[in-house]
């Protein structure tokens, strides 16, 4: 850009003149550099995640017993409800665990008992579910009369494939997939909107043209089976 029309930017009150960016436009860019870097402030994931599930256990009445963890494999919740006796299940086993992985698909496990589970837990899974009505309907068989079942997974995140990533969940698509249960929550958590993820956790897309971080939602879901 040439010094007379840069003379000429400055002049006319662009804010920066080798760029031109008006004030409006610079002020636009200042407040999603700040949205970007908000998440930090937040309360970490897994302590906005927490305290849903021990409400809805709360709510049931329910101390203790058997856990499931849906895809368990990586990251397992293992001490995190030391009242119950913790159950994997995962596509995969996972070599060095701390915890032992039954292999198996939550969308097909005829060999586990109707009414085997006080709890059933899942965490950035549903997503990577390739039929989750199936997952859905054998997690309202397995959960006992009382029992409660937990589920954080995206409203809009970017493409992530852990082995595939299939689906996104609003709050009340979530609720219809569990239409057996009586919801206790289903809501969205905007707490990491616009982090930028480029780079991160398996997200493989290039980023575009205006950075790649515009969306990203979580959305929460917990209910109880009823007693008979
Ligand atoms: C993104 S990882 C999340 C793991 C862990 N919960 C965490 O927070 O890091 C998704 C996991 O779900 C498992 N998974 C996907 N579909 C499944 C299914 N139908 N039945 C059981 N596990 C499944 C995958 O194998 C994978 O380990």
């Amino acid at each position: 850009m040439t010094i007379k029309r840069r003379l000429w930017a400055a002049y006319h009150g662009f804010r920066t003149p080798d760029r031109l960016f008006s004030q409006a436009t610079a002020e636009r860019i200042r407040q999603a550099d700040e949205e970007r870097l908000a998440w930090r402030d937040e309360v970490p994931r897994w302590e906005r995640i927490r305290p849903i599930a021990e409400d809805a256990l709360q709510q049931a009445g329910c101390t203790g017993g058997t856990m499931l963890e849906i895809g368990g494999r990586l990251n397992p919740r293992n001490t995190d409800f030391p009242a119950f006796d913790y159950h994997a299940l995962d596509l995969r086993e996972m070599p060095d665990s701390e915890v032992t992985v039954a292999v198996g698909d939550i969308t097909n496990c005829p060999h586990i008992a109707d009414e085997s589970y006080d709890f059933i837990f899942s965490f950035d899974v549903f997503e990577h579910i390739d039929k989750p009505w199936l997952a859905a309907q054998e997690i309202q068989r397995l959960l006992k009369p009382g029992g409660v079942t937990m589920h954080s997974t995206l409203f809009a995140w970017r493409y992530h494939p852990c082995p595939i990533d299939y689906w996104r969940f609003s709050a009340e698509g979530l609720k219809s997939l569990f239409d057996g249960l009586d919801c206790v929550h289903a809501d969205f958590d905007y707490s990491e909107r616009r982090r930028d993820l480029r780079g991160r956790d398996g997200n493989l897309v290039e980023s575009d043209a205006l950075g790649g971080w515009r969306e990203n939602v979580r959305v929460n879901y917990a209910g109880i089976k009823p007693r008979r």
